[in-house]
Formats: C-alpha cells, structure tokens, sequence
C-alpha cells in the first residue's frame, strides 16, 4: 500500500449534481478496483491515487464507525443496504452521499465484487443524518460500544426496520430511491396549484414534494370519474330524446 496522508477537513461542502452517480467496485476487503469519472471529479484524487487502496481513503472522520460496522455485517450476510455517508474529498473539502450497494458472486458463492453507487442527498435527510452521526460520534469518542448500543436503541425506538427508518427519514420509496438512480421521473399528478410550477426533476427536493402525492391523485380521479359518469349520463339523455321521438311517431303510425 502506497503511503497515504489523511487531508485535513475543512468546512467546505462540495455539491453534488443529483443527476450524476459516483460509483465505485471494489473487492471483497472493500478494495478500490474501480471507480467512475465523477467519482475522480468530486473526491479530487486521480486514478493512480485511489486504485488498489482501501476504500477508506475518503473516509471522513465525522463517519461513525458502528455505521460502517454495521454496513460490512449487511454486506457479509449478501443484502444490500442503504447509508449517507460523508465522505473527505482529496482538499479536504466534504461531500455527502446517499449510497446502495450490490454484490456479485461467482458460481460456488464467493464474493466477485462489491459496487457502490452513490447520489446527493436530499438537504433535509442530509440534516437529519448529519444530527444522529454528530450524537453517535460524541459517544463513540467516549465509549464505542455504548454508541453502538444507542444505535441499535435509536432503531429499536423508532418501532421500524433501519431500512424502513433510512427510507422515512428520506421520505421515499424503495421504488423512488431506484428511479432517482436510473434518474426516471416518478409518475406523479400535480396538484392544480402546481401545474405551472416548474417541476425539475434534476432538484430531488422538488421532486419529493409530500402534496403531490398518491392521497390528491386519488381524490382527483374520483372527481374525474364522476364527471364522466355526470357526462356519460348527459349523453344518454341526449341520444334517448331521437329515439322518445320515433317511438311516439313510431306510436302514432301504428295506430
Ligand atoms: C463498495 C464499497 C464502497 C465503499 N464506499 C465508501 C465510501 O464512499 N466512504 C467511506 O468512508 N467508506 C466506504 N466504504 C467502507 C470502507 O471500506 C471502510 O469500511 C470505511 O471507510 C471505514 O473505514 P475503517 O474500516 O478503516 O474504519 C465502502 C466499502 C465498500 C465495500
């Protein structure tokens, strides 16, 4: 391993553009095998500085470890897992991620590789996860594995899975994390308000408006339903009036 200086962080964060990923491949140790142009382009290292070196190179220290803990676990048992991670940047400048990894294996089972594909995060969700990892940290500089127990305690509390918790604190769906990385519009009915807004779907936080949502849809298509029922009504009435018409004619001739 080449010798490896550790940037001093300063208090710049780099922004990320949420329609690029940063992605990464690495062996089963967590080795840098390969990484993307953008990822080069944020972190500031160059290839011949990140590959073959252990991916905590862009570790940032106000990472707590029992997330990184319980990541390696995840990966060990063969699931994925979703994290936001700070990661330090060659200046020292920082940038946060919201990260899925992905596996490969070869046929009797052994890891080929791990793949880390990584996107901005939304500013709100940032917040949140920056508040718990500032408060796991402080207690992981005094004792680790009591800030691992807080961990466990903090999703314990929260009644839920750290999947389903990791998805609530970001306010999305599995289905949503997926289309954000294949960068696909999620189908969504605007609000009438909202029509003239300018809904870009580069901003997640535009994006993620929590109106715009299934519940209004719902609420609009019955409307919708009853005014077509309301107009297919109109329209039988309409057709039906010829036809009263002949029948009285049709009465008349009869007779
Ligand atoms: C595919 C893959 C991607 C990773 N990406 C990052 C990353 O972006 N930032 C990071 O700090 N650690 C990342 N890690 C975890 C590191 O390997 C390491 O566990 C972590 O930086 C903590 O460092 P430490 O194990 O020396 O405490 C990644 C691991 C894997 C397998």
């Amino acid at each position: 391993m080449r010798d490896f200086i550790r940037p001093k962080p300063i208090d710049n964060e780099i922004v990320l553009d949420p329609s690029k990923i940063i992605m990464s491949k690495t062996d089963y140790k967590g080795v840098i095998l390969y990484a993307n142009e953008y990822f080069m382009e944020i972190c500031k290292y160059d290839e011949w500085e990140l590959m073959g070196q252990p991916h905590n190179v862009i570790r940032h220290l106000d990472m707590p470890k029992v997330i990184f803990k319980f990541m390696w676990e995840r990966l060990h048992q063969g699931k994925n897992i979703h994290a936001v991670v700070k990661n330090l940047a060659k200046d020292g400048s920082y940038y946060w991620v919201m990260t899925t990894f992905e596996t490969t294996y070869d046929e009797d089972g052994n890891i080929l590789a791990h793949y880390a594909r990584r996107k901005a995060v939304p500013k709100k969700a940032k917040e949140a996860f920056e508040s718990l990892y500032s408060k796991i940290l402080k207690i992981e500089q005094q004792n680790e594995t009591a800030a691992e127990k807080f961990f466990y305690g903090y999703i314990e509390n929260s009644g839920k899975s750290y999947d389903q918790l990791f998805l609530d604190i970001l306010e999305m769906t599995n289905e949503e994390i997926e289309a954000y990385f294949k960068n696909e519009r999620t189908i969504i009915i605007p609000k009438k308000e909202d029509v003239d807004l300018d809904i870009d779907f580069t901003n997640i936080e535009q994006k993620k408006q929590p109106e715009i949502k299934q519940e209004k849809s719902n609420e609009e298509l019955e409307k919708l339903k009853a005014d077509i029922a309301k107009l297919q009504e109109a329209l039988t009435k309409k057709e039906e009036e010829p036809k009263k018409k002949k029948g009285l004619f049709g009465k008349f001739f009869s007779k």
